[in-house]
């Protein structure tokens, strides 16, 4: 479910050696893209309503930031029949005026998803979100990931070594911190390089949400290392790090009394807040326990009709192996959906709650290896209600890894021979033959690029919770070894037709 955007893929390449330097001190909005997406599936319903509320909504949050001498703002419009809200965050290194200048470029490229109601754009510099529901609390969501630099530090150890030391201590410094930013540096081990990094969450997140965010981000940036640049994002969050400087010296925050805050007290102190957070947590245990019980039902409906009003950034994003292993029990049989001749399917469960297919892919690739990237590009691009969503991908040597969205019901030949048979009725064959139909349509005649399955069949026909059918295993073929891609065993066999 939630899989109805569209999205172009649009990594700034160029941003990986674009070396930002601070030597004319000042006057640097740092208005490099580095992600955008728009919520193209959700048009909003009265346009001349919507440009209104979204125009004032912008023009309320620039008022806020040239007039406020602030960071940070968010402003919603609601009063008629199409909702708008956002939020706009700049690195607290930045002074006003360069604020104010990544603010006028994001609010000006944010157009481009009109009449689409949500959008998100994320620079350097700032950050701007709108949606057609509130989200200013939201810490995590779909839509995350890093960008990596491509050159990789001339002493790679110490490097990597400072950089993830670093790294952790923002990490757990910045959600202590007012304003929830920390910018910092740390030499390397010969004194005369340093490795500069800023962490920084929205300041409506809750500070636990912020931990939790900047838990992921940490570890998706630190996929770049030992790379001289990085970046990490999520909804809430953002952390970046450079061999470069690039924010003024006089921007350093002090992070150490924030680490050193969990440590450092008295025991006797230490006894009695103890004390007092065990009492007043037991308490709230309980009463959370109740409240849970009462509201368990509610909230998941209010979750399921809110999910058009969240944007995703344009992906395919990239997974760090790591927490992907990790998140299948390391590729555990008990977490195995399925396999074929190629790949053997798991079932995942992030950090987040969130539970995603994670498609392992054995073969030994050659040239397969350079088409990879292109291909999940092409296929992450595919988005239509009947067609499994690739989410993502992670790589590490030869192997290989592909997210997909976890489809409940599993797949249409449990419900056909297995051991659900019996359980479809009349209408829900009609819907789900219905359904593969347009799936297919659509990757023959709507794609931009046309796609041939050539491999339908009931196993590769998955169901969500509603028996939505959803065709799975298209766009990989590219990917199999020449001699093989014959055999019917693998995963499905796709033609392009350009
Ligand atoms: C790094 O990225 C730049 C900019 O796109 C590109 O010109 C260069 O070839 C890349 N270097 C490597 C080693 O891939
Ligand atoms: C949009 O809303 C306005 C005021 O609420 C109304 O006058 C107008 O007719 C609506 N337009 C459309 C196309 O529904
Ligand atoms: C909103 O602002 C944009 C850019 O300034 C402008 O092109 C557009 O016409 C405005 N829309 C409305 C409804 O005022
Ligand atoms: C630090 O040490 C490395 C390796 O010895 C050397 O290549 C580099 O130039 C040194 N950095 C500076 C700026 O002296
Ligand atoms: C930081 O240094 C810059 C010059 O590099 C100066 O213009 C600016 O006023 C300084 N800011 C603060 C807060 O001291």
């Amino acid at each position: 479910m939630g899989s109805y955007w569209s999205f172009r893929l649009m990594v700034m390449v160029a941003l990986l050696t674009v070396s930002i330097t601070f030597k004319s001190a000042n006057s640097d909005p740092q208005i490099t893209l580095l992600n955008e997406g728009c919520n193209t599936k959700y048009r909003a319903d009265n346009i001349t309503n919507f440009g209104i509320n979204f125009n004032k909504s912008l023009a309320d949050l620039r008022n806020q930031i040239s007039g406020g001498n602030t960071h940070f703002a968010t402003a919603q419009e609601v009063w008629t029949s199409d909702p708008v809200f956002v939020l706009f965050q700049c690195r607290d290194y930045l002074s006003i005026a360069d604020c104010v200048s990544c603010f006028d470029t994001a609010s000006s490229q944010i157009q481009e998803c009109y009449p689409h109601n949500g959008a998100r754009f994320l620079y350097d510099g700032c950050y701007l979100r709108q949606e057609a529901s509130f989200f200013f609390d939201q810490a995590t969501n779909s839509g995350n990931g890093q960008i990596c630099g491509n050159q990789t530090a001339s002493q790679p150890t110490d490097f990597q070594t400072q950089a993830e030391a670093l790294l952790q201590d923002l990490k757990l410094a910045t959600p202590q911190m007012e304003g929830f930013f920390a910018a910092s540096k740390r030499q390397l081990g010969n004194g005369s390089d340093a490795v500069y990094a800023v962490a920084q969450c929205t300041e409506t997140v809750s500070k636990s949400g912020c931990e939790f965010c900047l838990k992921q981000v940490y570890d998706y940036i630190d996929v770049c290392l030992p790379n001289t640049d990085g970046r990490g994002f999520d909804a809430g969050c953002f952390m970046r790090y450079s061999a470069t400087p690039f924010f003024a010296d006089n921007q350093t925050t002090n992070i150490i009394p924030y680490l050193r805050a969990k440590g450092g007290n008295s025991n006797k102190r230490k006894t009695i807040i103890l004390g007092a957070v065990v009492g007043v947590g037991l308490l709230l245990v309980i009463l959370a326990f109740l409240l849970w019980h009462q509201l368990y039902r509610k909230t998941k409906k209010i979750e399921k009709s809110n999910i058009f009003g969240t944007t995703e950034i344009r992906g395919p994003v990239t997974y760090n192996y790591k927490v992907l292993k990790s998140a299948t029990r390391n590729f555990s049989e008990e977490n195995k959906l399925g396999e074929g001749g190629f790949s053997e399917v798991y079932k995942a469960t992030m950090r987040n709650g969130k539970v995603v297919a994670v498609k392992k892919l054995n073969i030994n690739f050659g040239k397969a290896k350079a088409d990879f990237g292109s291909e999940v590009r092409l296929i992450s691009n595919v988005h239509h209600r009947n067609l499994v969503r690739l989410l993502g991908y992670a790589n590490k040597g030869a192997e290989l890894l592909l997210v997909y969205e976890y489809m409940a019901n599993g797949s249409l030949d449990r419900f056909l021979y297995g051991e659900k048979r019996g359980h479809l009725d009349w209408k829900k064959r009609f819907d789900i033959i219905f359904g593969i139909a347009k799936g297919l349509a659509y990757l023959h005649e709507q794609f931009h690029v046309c796609i041939i399955h050539r491999d339908i069949k009931s196993s590769n026909i998955l169901l969500d919770d509603d028996f939505q059918p959803k065709i799975a295993d298209f766009g990989l073929a590219k990917l199999l070894p020449e001699d093989r891609t014959h055999l019917s065993t693998g995963f499905a066999g796709t033609l392009y037709v350009y």
